[in-house]
């Protein structure tokens, strides 16, 4: 694991940004996993200030997104297909082509995890993955108790995650499941990276340090990655021990 300590929330942000411009400088037609949540909307928007004014193209770069929620309707304001619009695909003005959303709105649903797998061999695998991690160290929406060796499948939100993910949503609102890449799946990317931000994810920052392969904490699975970057602010890093 690298660990790369910031210090400040914007440092950490841009950090995270040329990683992932660097990826697809030097390989254009790289296939990147995107993540979505409060964590990465400064990264959106560092993304696209940076592609705005820069000569960089992403016309041949592909990506996946990671997970989103069951039983939304199609562009409910919640689904990541949505929030991923908002934030990367429109102001970008990239194609829809360029994406791959995990299927769920398929039917029959228990086959969607299989699936979109399929999608994700047929592209050759993810290059980069970004990914954020909840507090109580799920990544993706894979939740605590998670096999090391699960794939892309339907999972059960834990009710931590919902409360944190409601917004301005009524806790009733926000689904029960998700469809999410598995954990074998994602270590199955080349490269990972993942950013934590702010005071709420210390306790799991603190966590992932002091432990291995830990279903308690899902984001432990990563650290036998060989090539897993780990990006923290202050706040973040603020209940282990690092200097900058
Ligand atoms: C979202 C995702 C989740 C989030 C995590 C942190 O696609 O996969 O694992 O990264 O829940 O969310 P925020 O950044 O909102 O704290």
């Amino acid at each position: 694991m690298r660990i790369i300590l910031s210090d400040t929330i914007e440092a950490a942000v841009k950090t995270t940004v040329k990683m992932v411009l660097e990826q697809i400088e030097s390989h254009p037609d790289s296939v990147i996993g995107l993540a979505t949540g409060r964590t990465m909307e400064p990264v959106y928007a560092q993304w696209v200030t940076e592609a705005k004014a820069g000569s960089l193209s992403f016309k041949q770069s592909f990506f996946f997104m990671l997970d989103e929620y069951l039983g939304l309707s199609e562009g409910h304001s919640l689904s990541f297909k949505s929030y991923i619009e908002r934030h990367f695909l429109i102001p970008l003005s990239l194609s829809p082509d360029q994406f791959a959303f995990p299927p769920v709105h398929h039917h029959p649903i228990d086959k969607a995890g299989d699936d979109y797998e399929k999608t994700l061999r047929h592209r050759g695998g993810i290059d980069l993955q970004l990914l954020g991690i909840g507090q109580n160290g799920h990544f993706g929406f894979n939740e605590p108790g998670s096999n090391k060796f699960c794939r892309t499948r339907i999972v059960q939100l834990a009710p931590e995650t919902r409360e944190a993910n409601r917004g301005s949503l009524n806790l009733a609102e926000v689904p029960h499941e998700a469809l999410s890449m598995g954990i074998e799946t994602i270590l199955e990317s080349k490269t990972l990276l993942m950013l934590a931000t702010g005071k709420s994810k210390a306790n799991a920052i603190k966590y992932l340090f002091n432990h291995h392969d830990d279903p308690a904490c899902p984001a432990t699975y990563l650290k036998s990655h060989p090539h897993f970057t780990l990006v923290l602010d202050p706040e973040a890093a603020s209940k282990i021990s690092l200097k900058i």
